[in-house]
């Protein structure tokens, strides 16, 4: 018999990431293939991130700084929160694994919406405890219900703002309520990955509730705004109690040398994100009123991604839109296989997106 895993191994479905450019157009024999699949920034990274890699290039026969000094220096500085706050991570994805390994025993349970970030289930299966999938109300994070679900077992609470898929996002007096009430021996995962992205005024700065909460880990990525996700390099930021237990279960170099340098240049570039926040804002009034003018019910959120409800199967549409060279992503996998998630791009991308679309809403039927 061949080794077998731990015995709920089994029983993960592994992350099916989107489709990349290359496989796109090796599989499907086409050239300029567009992705509007992963929340990714259209515009790239900042060139001042570029520079950089370009210079830490020299340096990769060398280890980096496992404890990422620099990086960490810069980010202190940008949020006015000291070194030892701060957790750098392979992506802020990694946060909820190492939350999981430091802080669940077998009797445990995690807490975190449906629908939500895919990350947190996955962390709770790879441990094998029990968690809880709280229904959303009218496709927003339903903080008493989340509340209500945490029970004597419940160690670890998840909640994306704004979330993905759905890209809604919970309001400041909604998030102190439930800060407030969340017993102090939960951890409090508070994922922040599209942070730089919302222009709402009643949108909290999860930061500012660190001082008050101990039991509070906020997390932010280099992967979306500061467009370096192939980079993977996020960070959490807790009290120092929880760093270091982070850090216990941390891999010695989870961050490279080439991510950190290019980070840290890219947190000095405001204008790039200036830049990209108001291309997405543009984009998203592009998309919404074409997908109002195609009759196609959308979530209203935050992010830089809408949810499209297709009427029809999510997957058949996107396997239309990929024969056309634009990849999106379908929704089965997070119980919403109607929907299709559509990153919003350039420009040009958008429109492609639209045509192709509309040419796709005549192919693939709405069930009879
Ligand atoms: C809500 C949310 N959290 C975390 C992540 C992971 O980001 P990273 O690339 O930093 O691991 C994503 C990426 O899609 C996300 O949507």
């Amino acid at each position: 018999m061949p080794p077998q895993p731990r015995k709920h191994i089994p029983s993960i479905v592994a992350y099916p990431p989107g489709k990349p450019i290359e496989e796109v157009e090796r599989e499907y024999g086409l050239e300029s293939v567009i992705k509007l699949a992963s929340n990714e920034n259209p515009l790239g990274p900042s060139p001042l991130a570029v520079r950089a890699m370009r210079d830490a290039a020299k340096e990769m026969h060398l280890y980096p700084d496992g404890n990422g000094y620099y990086l960490k220096q810069a980010l202190s500085r940008k949020h006015k929160i000291p070194v030892e706050s701060i957790v750098l991570a392979n992506g802020s994805d990694e946060i909820s694994d190492m939350l999981a390994v430091a802080y669940l025993d077998p009797w445990d349970n995690m807490v975190f919406s449906e629908h939500d970030f895919i990350s947190y289930r996955l962390a709770a299966q790879m441990m094998g405890v029990q968690f809880r999938e709280v229904p959303l109300k009218e496709w927003r994070c339903d903080v008493e219900g989340l509340l209500r679900a945490i029970d004597d077992h419940t160690r670890i609470v998840c909640v994306a703002n704004p979330s993905n898929p759905i890209g809604t996002m919970v309001k400041r007096e909604e998030l102190e309520w439930f800060l407030k009430k969340v017993p102090d021996r939960v951890v409090i995962l508070l994922d922040e990955a599209y942070f730089e992205y919302v222009t709402a005024r009643d949108y909290p700065n999860g930061l500012r509730y660190l001082k008050d909460h101990p039991n509070l880990v906020v997390t932010r990525t280099f992967s979306k705004a500061y467009g370096l996700a192939g980079l993977r390099i996020g960070y959490g930021i807790a009290d120092p109690e929880i760093v270091f237990n982070l850090d216990r279960v941390r891999p010695p170099f989870n961050t490279s040398r080439m991510a950190q340098k290019a980070a840290e240049a890219a947190l000095k570039d405001d204008e790039h994100i200036r830049r990209s926040v108001q291309t997405n804002r543009e984009g998203r009034k592009v998309l919404e009123s074409a997908f109002r003018a195609m009759g196609l019910d959308y979530v209203a959120g935050v992010t830089n991604f809408v949810l499209v409800d297709t009427a029809r199967s999510g997957a058949e549409v996107t396997e239309s839109l990929l024969r056309q060279g634009v990849i999106v992503r379908p929704m089965g996998g997070y119980g919403l296989p109607r929907h299709i998630r559509i990153t919003i791009g350039r420009p040009g991308e958008n429109r492609r997106l639209i045509a192709s679309l509309r040419k796709t809403l005549k192919e693939v039927q709405p069930p009879s």
